[in-house]
């Protein structure tokens, strides 16, 4: 079967994209203008099979904190195969393609949300640890500072809605992504979709707000979808706020904010879980590992790699399991073979063997969670392919010893 790959032609591939995305049931009749706002923000790749485009893979470039640095990252934003094309091994040759192209254009790591775990595994990615979700009754909120009438947000203010999330407070691992369209076609696809925030910067700039959805009726569920504060005063006045809703809305649910134990704001979470059970409002916590990511250029990543604590350097024997899809015009290879790490305030990864040094064999998944401090390198050798002496994965772990990296940013 004779199979192209190539960029997305808005002209001729926009009705093809319509159906990809109809099929494996992303959009909805009546919303496609979304995705076309969507595709603004990403570069686009199909492949084509009798003439017709049958798969769709999306790249959107960002950055990726580190620490305290910010690193070019791409995020893979949509692989979709069509009905007639599936098992062909599209999803993951594609795949790789793209990711070498975001390489190729400056992206230091690529990111992604998973269907299913072990899938882009194939590609090098590792998991992230996990995001909890929490879902509260907003009177069971324990806060007690006060919060201003806050302006409503519309889907116009896209741009100083993004804007804002761009400023938000990160910390490490947050992602973000440059393009204003991703935020305009996030909002257009929630559901009774709402946004309150305060546009208190020195040009009236948005600096705090959430956008959420109802998802339900009068009572809600609400859901946050995402929000954004420049400090723990301004995330504190939106939890007030969130509290507010409290005398109408019976549960709402978000993603629980880097740095925050959520738990801490509710007054008595154990009854009102056992009381809740199994309702439509029910109080509960979630846990789930549902992003991943890999590095995509180790010497760049490693340079801005500043680590507290002992210096460590060790040979590593470094795997990249996305060789075997790469197609052979691609400039970027993957990143397999031996380097010499040095990991400390200014780490380092030169290519090359040092006999003095110990070993570290595993492949670029594993690695990226170690780096990105997901787990301990003692931890992820037991359930990783790392193979290293004891000692060695010791040191790791305590020169890895990071705060829990979160984005911050779902896509
Ligand atoms: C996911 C999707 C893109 C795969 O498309 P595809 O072109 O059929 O995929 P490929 O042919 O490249 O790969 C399929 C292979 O991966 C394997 N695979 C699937 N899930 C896997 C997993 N979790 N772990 C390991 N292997 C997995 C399949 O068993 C299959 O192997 P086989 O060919 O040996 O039977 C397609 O099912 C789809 O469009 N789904 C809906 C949209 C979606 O969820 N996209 C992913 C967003 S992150």
């Amino acid at each position: 079967m004779e199979m192209k790959l190539r960029k997305f032609n808005p002209e001729k591939d926009k009705k093809a994209g319509y159906r990809i995305w109809k099929e494996v049931g992303w959009l909805e009749k009546g919303k496609e203008k979304v995705m076309d706002i969507f595709l603004k923000c990403c570069d686009t790749w199909v492949a084509e099979i009798n003439g017709e485009a049958e798969f769709l893979a999306l790249t959107t470039s960002g950055t990726f904190r580190y620490l305290e640095e910010e690193l070019p990252f791409s995020g893979i934003t949509g692989v979709t195969t069509s009905r007639i094309a599936r098992k062909l091994g599209l999803a993951k040759e594609i795949s790789a393609y793209v990711i070498a192209k975001a390489a190729e254009k400056g992206a230091w790591i690529s990111g992604l949300g998973i269907f299913e775990q072990g899938f882009y595994n194939l590609l090098g990615y590792g998991s992230g640890g996990y995001e909890h979700i929490i879902y509260f009754d907003p009177a069971d909120l324990k806060i007690d500072v006060n919060f201003r009438v806050p302006e409503r947000l519309y889907e116009a203010n896209y741009r100083a809605i993004h804007k804002s999330r761009l400023n938000r407070l990160k910390t490490h691992g947050a992602v973000s992504f440059d393009d204003y369209h991703s935020t305009q076609a996030e909002i257009k696809w929630t559901k009774q979709g709402f946004g309150l925030g305060y546009f208190d910067g020195p040009n009236g700039e948005l600096t705090h707000h959430f956008w959420a959805s109802n998802r339900g009726g009068e009572h809600g569920p609400y859901f946050i979808s995402w929000l954004a504060y420049q400090n723990y005063d301004q995330f504190l006045e939106l939890m007030a706020l969130i509290k507010s809703l409290g005398d109408q809305v019976r549960l709402i649910g978000m993603t629980e904010p880097a740095e925050i134990q959520l738990q801490d704001f509710l007054k008595y979470p154990f009854r009102y879980r056992i009381a809740s059970e199994k309702s439509k409002y029910e109080s509960k916590m979630r846990a789930a590992s549902w992003w991943q990511m890999r590095i995509c250029n180790l010497e760049k990543c490693l340079e801005k790699t500043h680590l507290q604590g002992e210096e460590v350097s060790f040979n590593l024997e470094l795997s990249d399991p996305i060789e075997e899809f790469l197609a052979k015009d691609t400039e970027w290879k993957g990143i397999s073979g031996n380097y010499i790490i040095k990991l400390g305030e200014q780490s380092s990864a030169l290519k090359g063997k040092d006999k003095s040094l110990p070993t570290l064999q595993t492949s670029v998944g594993p690695f990226t969670r170690m780096w990105l401090g997901v787990r301990p390198a003692t931890g992820l050798a037991v359930t990783e392919d790392i193979n290293a002496p004891k000692d060695l994965l010791k040191q790791l772990n305590k020169v890895f010893l990071l705060p829990d990296p979160k984005p911050g940013w779902e896509y």
